[in-house]
């Protein structure tokens, strides 16, 4: 399986409606970068915008959390109707939470929970979760800033990950997020990968249509 999931971080918000139309139609997933100025040093935006993407999306909401305390704001966010909502490992430990707590909080709202790692944190540390996860979120950037370069040791990763997911014989989903193009989507399958974020890559296509479907591999 290979899912598109454009990140809305890239989309033109003069005309957020007609990319809104854009994903509904070419795309699987609506990615939705959450980003507060402390745990990353950018600021995105917050529920009034993604109250408006929910009127209109047709497609899932995945909703990645760039926070200090992910913990206090679950359950606002899983009320927005977010199909998946994950949140990064580091900003538990900071706050000194237990991220089976957190994961097991977005299970109760119906959510699909999610765990993140940015690129210098070993993969290993993921593993204790895996069981409480329903998908993990290997960053191929470092989180906070859309347009990044692609980080070559994600393949890695993701093989590791992939392989300790398949020797538990577990359903966790692979998400990658970070410079994801054409140019990695098919090796990042290969590695397991089956959720691919694309902000610059996919609003910048000139052809979204064909772009979309390069990625997700219908020919
Ligand atoms: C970065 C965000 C990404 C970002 C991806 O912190 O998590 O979702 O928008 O953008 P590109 O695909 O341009 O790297
Ligand atoms: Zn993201």
């Amino acid at each position: 399986m290979r899912l598109l999931a454009p990140s809305l971080l890239s989309a033109n918000f003069l005309h957020l409606s007609e990319d809104i139309e854009s994903v509904n139609n070419n795309a699987d997933i609506f990615h939705l970068d959450i980003m507060d100025g402390s745990f990353v040093p950018n600021l995105s935006y917050g529920f009034p915008v993604i109250e408006a993407i929910a009127k209109e999306a047709k497609k899932p909401m995945d909703t990645h959390l760039m926070i200090v305390n992910p913990k206090k704001y679950l359950k606002r966010f899983a009320d927005t109707g977010t199909k998946m909502l994950s949140f990064h490992l580091e900003a538990a430990d900071k706050a000194g939470d237990n991220p089976i707590d957190l994961l097991d909080e977005i299970r109760t709202y119906g959510v699909q929970a999610g765990l993140v790692i940015n690129p210098d944190i070993e993969v290993s540390r993921l593993f204790p979760y895996l069981e409480h996860c329903d998908y993990v979120l290997i960053m191929s950037v470092f989180a906070g800033f859309g347009g990044q370069k692609f980080i070559e040791s994600t393949y890695d990763r993701v093989r590791e990950v992939k392989n300790e997911i398949i020797r538990r014989k577990l359903d966790v989903k692979i998400e990658v997020d970070g410079g994801i193009s054409l140019s990695n989507v098919d090796k990042l399958h290969e590695c397991g990968a089956e959720i691919f974020v694309a902000g610059s890559s996919y609003f910048k296509a000139d052809n979204r249509e064909l772009f979309a479907k390069s990625m997700r591999k219908e020919f």
